[in-house]
């Protein structure tokens, strides 16, 4: 099997028509279970992805497999392409208003997610950061939309046939579409703030979406980030972005 990416807890192969993703064995089998789960069920509500194949052990350790994609990511082909990146960027956005627009009514809900991720921070935030970042959540809408989660442009392929391919499916939720944006409005803002900007404008632009919708998920898709990164340079980023210090 031929690797194409080793970090962390995971190391992805390339095996014949297949892509194997082997986790270590300091994730807990329900994540790897949870993550195959999403990605039946959104492939199964008519979005974009690789096909599931299957869950197993493979030497000891637990792999999620699904049908190789053959192509490019987003993000190979932005760094191979800047000239082009306008259009890239309005291929990302496009793709991300057509899986909001799907439905998946057992998928996890966002909201819920989020007071779980959020009360999760009692290290790093203190009870009344939670307790404001908690009110803040409870006031948002309750939507429906088929969020990605993790939306970014590595999680994108465009397939030799042309056609656009979401992977990575571990984060995903039923919840608010501008959530999903504020999330990748994040992930861009780490290390390219112009890009976040021409992001945004894209996005809203595109969904008819108020950017003052978007910019109120900001703390809470912050917050729900920093309980699953805690590599010290993102903590100090997203802890900027949890701005409630005027209620403290
Ligand atoms: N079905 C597929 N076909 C082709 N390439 C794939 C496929 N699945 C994943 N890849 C490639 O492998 C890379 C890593 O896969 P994936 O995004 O699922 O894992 P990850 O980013 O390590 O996971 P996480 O974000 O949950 O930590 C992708 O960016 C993509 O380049
Ligand atoms: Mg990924």
């Amino acid at each position: 099997m031929e690797q194409i990416v080793q970090r962390g807890n995971k190391a992805v192969f390339v095996d014949g028509e297949n892509i194997v993703k082997v986790f270590n064995d300091t994730k807990p089998v329900s994540d790897v279970f949870n993550e195959a789960l999403n990605l039946a069920r959104v492939n199964e509500a008519g979005i974009s992805t690789p096909e599931p194949v299957s869950v197993a052990r493979v030497d000891g350790s637990w792999a999620l497999t699904t049908t190789y994609v053959p192509g490019r990511t987003l993000a190979e082909l932005m760094a191979e392409d800047p000239d082009q990146l306008d259009r890239y960027l309005a291929m990302f956005v496009d793709f991300q208003i057509d899986i909001h627009s799907h439905r998946a009514p057992l998928l996890q809900h966002q909201k819920d997610k989020y007071a779980r991720m959020i009360a999760s921070l009692t290290d790093v935030l203190d009870a009344t950061t939670r307790y404001e970042l908690e009110m803040r959540l409870d006031g948002m809408p309750n939507e429906v939309s088929v969020c990605h989660g993790d939306f970014n442009p590595t999680n994108v392929i465009v397939g030799d046939d042309g056609k656009l391919y979401a992977c990575d499916w571990a984060h995903a939720t039923q919840g608010s579409g501008a959530a999903g944006a504020a999330i990748s409005y994040l992930l861009f803002e780490i290390d390219d703030h112009e890009m976040a900007r021409r992001y945004l404008d894209l996005y809203c632009k595109k969904s008819d979406t108020p950017k003052q919708v978007v910019r109120n998920w900001m703390s809470i898709v912050a917050a729900a980030e920093l309980s699953r990164r805690r590599e010290e340079s993102a903590k100090d980023f997203l802890l900027r972005w949890i701005d409630v210090v005027d209620y403290q």
